[in-house]
């Protein structure tokens, strides 16, 4: 969680002041570090050594072309849910050889990409998929690669919303039913059985449910090779929760170990597909303080970045990290507010709701902060690597933020500020 180091009164992620990103490129700005995310890839390796095992990285935690590249370049594969998601994979160098499309449903058009494009598996969560796939494939003269993805009715004890493997979600295919939908499979002649994926939901801090989950499976796929339908891998999905404020994290090998336990010895090739473990600790959100309100009843620090910029904390109640960010020195008398100094000497500490301008109550990041704070002065909002740029939106007509990747001295823009002109640029009005 320490992506921000501070010497000297200056915040720095890697070598680079957070102030000179956001003198150079404005605010809103998500910043990430390529050493953190470098990292956080590493402990997946390290934790996996010794097992036949591929990391695909789930791209909808952070779908920046310069972040997939980086992963492509650290030898990940990729969990996609959409056409768009394996565009932007292929754009990015990756493999579409190491990709799974995983969603409840995919339309036609996308099924004839990733066949075109030659992905390693479907995650088919329904048997009106599975057909419609055969029907494509058969269109094609393909044969399409899939995997269940079942529903072990595992409580992972995370928030509701990105809860997924109980029998009441709309996830995966019931457990119970999963053997017949896999001779259901097996005598579709456009189909090749491949494997299995079970994903029970995102955000886990107790390692149990993922290794319960895990044994469901492992019977499951015995009982199938008892059949005669063997398969080659076994997909457990992504899901390792991050530390936001005080959770209990454990490192990433501790956490797996007891799913590892259990799949110790399998001859099936194990995939993980971990999105917010790999990028939400390694990018923060930039934003300067618009305006300070001093109410009656609350004080309001009014900042650049909104909901549409971040969207998790009015979406799920989510608690992220808000810390000042130092400058260092002062400024020269006269410089204006635009070029990145506060009015420091003005700070009035106080407890803060940290909101954007957007117009409703539900615009917060950060409840009840308690921070000495001057307009002008920069902010950022932790763990925001993961779910934060992705779930953006121009809500207001705001422009989506600009994207900074930091690497040891360097600062690399990844993603231009968008422009007002570009967000109606698509549409037309009436003759
Ligand atoms: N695989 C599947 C099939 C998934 O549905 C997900 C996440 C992942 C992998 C990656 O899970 P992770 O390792 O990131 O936990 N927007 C929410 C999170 C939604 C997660 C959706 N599925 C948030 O901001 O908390």
């Amino acid at each position: 969680m320490n992506l921000i180091n501070d010497t000297n009164g200056v915040s720095r992620v890697e070598g680079v002041a957070l102030s000179a990103i956001a003198e150079r490129f404005g605010t809103p700005c998500y910043v990430y570090s390529r050493a953190a995310l470098t990292a956080a890839y590493a402990s997946y390796r390290s934790a996996l050594a010794g097992h036949n095992a591929r990391i695909c990285y789930a791209v909808k935690a952070n779908s920046n072309v310069a972040i997939l590249n980086l992963f492509a370049r650290l030898g990940a594969g990729f969990d996609i849910v959409s056409g768009g998601e394996l565009a932007r994979v292929i754009a990015a160098g990756g493999d579409p050889a190491k990709v799974v499309f995983s969603g409840v449903a995919k339309s036609r058009a996308e099924m004839q990409q990733a066949l075109t494009a030659g992905i390693h598996c479907f995650n088919v969560e329904s048997a009106s998929e599975l057909e419609q796939l055969n029907t494509v494939a058969g269109e094609m003269g393909k044969r399409a690669p899939v995997a269940l993805r079942v529903n072990p009715n595992v409580d992972p004890k995370t928030h509701p919303y990105i809860s997924t493997g109980l029998k009441t979600a709309k996830f995966g295919v019931a457990f119970d039913t999963a053997r017949e939908l896999y001779r259901g499979a097996q005598a579709l002649p456009n189909l090749e059985i491949r494997g299995i994926a079970c994903h029970i939901g995102s955000q886990l801090l107790d390692p149990q449910p993922a290794a319960d989950a895990a044994g469901k499976v492992l019977e499951l796929v015995d009982s199938l090779a008892a059949e005669g339908i063997a398969l080659e891998h076994i997909d457990l999905g992504g899901g390792m929760g991050i530390r936001y404020r005080d959770e209990v994290v454990l490192p990433t090998a501790d956490y797996l170990a007891p799913m590892l336990t259990r799949l110790a010895g399998r001859r099936e090739m194990l995939y993980f597909e971990p999105g917010r473990s790999l990028v939400g600790n390694a990018g923060l959100l930039l934003t300067r303080v618009e305006v300070l309100k001093h109410g009656e009843e609350k004080n309001f620090a009014i900042v650049d970045a909104a909901m549409n910029d971040l969207a998790r904390p009015a979406l799920y109640d989510a608690w992220h990290e808000i810390v000042k960010v130092g400058a260092g020195g002062t400024a020269p008398a006269g410089t204006p507010r635009e070029s990145g100094t506060a009015k420091t000497e003005n700070a009035r500490q106080s407890q803060y709701e940290i909101v954007g301008p957007i117009c409703e109550s539900g615009d917060f990041l950060g409840h009840d902060r308690n921070l000495a704070l001057a307009e002008g002065d920069l902010l950022a909002i932790l763990s925001a690597g993961a779910y934060g740029m992705a779930m953006s939106s121009n809500y207001n007509s705001r422009p989506r933020a600009a994207e900074v990747m930091v690497d040891g001295e360097q600062m690399h823009l990844i993603r231009r500020r968008e422009e007002v002109a570009q967000l109606f640029a698509l549409e037309s009005v009436l003759p």
